[in-house]
């Protein structure tokens, strides 16, 4: 396989995907993502691609993932990963099996350690959200798994049956936020680290002690691992991009070091009213079918709950990142 960094470097893979919007511009205006290859528009017999919105994500056809990518398909599908940072893809008709191929194009997949994973495929955890209740998974602004030492660098999620409208996944720009910052308070920032842990989001008490007897449809395992903390950096590099974003979250992020805590809650509630402006983000709509495929590093997402009458099916399977630097 092609590595990362050989295929950013070579440009070539930007050059296998045609890229437009709905009037025919080029999507990106913003600094945060990276000049088109050559032209407004770059074209070949591969991909289509057109942007979510102009701050992120991009919706992507002309791949099928029940069959091998070729090497142009996979290089193309990798810079556009790393160019919108959430790709949308639909009409695809994962199995178990495929979903995990698919993932393995980004790295080695997590099991998590609370969140169960499917019995035959551990990596693979089922999102069911019957009819009738409320969504409580993923449901407030979150990067997922940052409280893992090695937090999650890519989620492939799966919707293989959802609500005809409603249960939108919406993502935020960590970059965006980054660079609307002013300078001094990027300096403030940089050399900061934050306590991030599982430890409110699965908290029995407060996502239901149901989830870890068994009795709802999504199944938690009990342990220590849901009250362990971990440092990261307030503000992060990516590994492949070099490019920086910000790296709190709302869900997993409990205090910046050093600080007093009216300090932090101040400063988090500061940085996260930002970092989710609507110019930040972008919406996926889910069809059944739909895969989404997006980098944690640099984004956050928020599930959408309300659809509490309908029946949402989804598989996940995310990626084990690097330490964050
Ligand atoms: C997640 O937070 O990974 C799940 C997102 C979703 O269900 O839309």
């Amino acid at each position: 396989m092609v590595p990362l960094f050989a295929l950013l470097a070579g440009g070539d893979a930007l050059t296998n995907v045609r890229t437009w919007t709905r009037d025919g511009k080029h999507p990106e205006r913003g600094r945060a993502l990276p000049e088109a290859a050559d032209s407004e528009r770059t074209m070949t017999t591969d991909l289509h691609i057109r942007g979510l919105s102009g701050a992120l994500g991009a919706e992507i056809s002309g791949l099928d993932f029940s069959r091998p990518l070729s090497d142009a398909a996979r290089a193309s599908l990798l810079a556009a990963f790393h160019r919108y940072g959430v790709l949308c893809i639909r009409d695809q008709k994962l199995t178990r099996d495929s979903h995990i191929a698919l993932a393995k194009l980004f790295g080695t997949p997590d099991v998590h350690p609370i969140a169960m994973g499917m019995a035959e495929h551990p990596e693979v955890i089922e999102v069911r959200k019957p009819a009738g209740e409320r969504a409580s998974f993923g449901t407030s602004w979150h990067s997922d798994n940052s409280f893992f030492e090695r937090p999650s660098s890519v989620t492939i999620l799966y919707g293989d049956s959802v609500p005809a409208v409603g249960g939108d996944t919406v993502y935020a720009s960590m970059e965006r936020a980054w660079e609307l910052l002013s300078e001094p308070l990027k300096q403030f920032l940089m050399p900061l680290r934050a306590i991030h842990s599982a430890r409110t989001a699965f908290d029995p008490r407060t996502t239901g002690i149901e989830k870890y007897e068994g009795r709802a449809a999504i199944q938690y395992a009990y342990s220590d691992a849901i009250y362990e903390e971990v440092e990261h950096p307030v503000v992060r590099t990516h590994p492949v991009t070099g490019r920086k974003s910000l790296y709190v979250n709302p869900m997993f992020t409990q205090q910046i070091v050093g600080l007093s805590k009216a300090e932090s809650d101040g400063l988090l509630a500061m940085l996260h009213d930002l970092s989710t402006r609507p110019e930040l983000t972008c919406r996926l709509r889910w069809e059944d079918g739909t895969v989404a495929i997006w980098d944690n590093r640099w984004l956050q997402h928020y599930a959408i709950d309300d659809y509490a009458d309908f029946e949402r099916l989804m598989f996940r399977v995310t990626i084990a990142g690097e330490r964050p630097v």
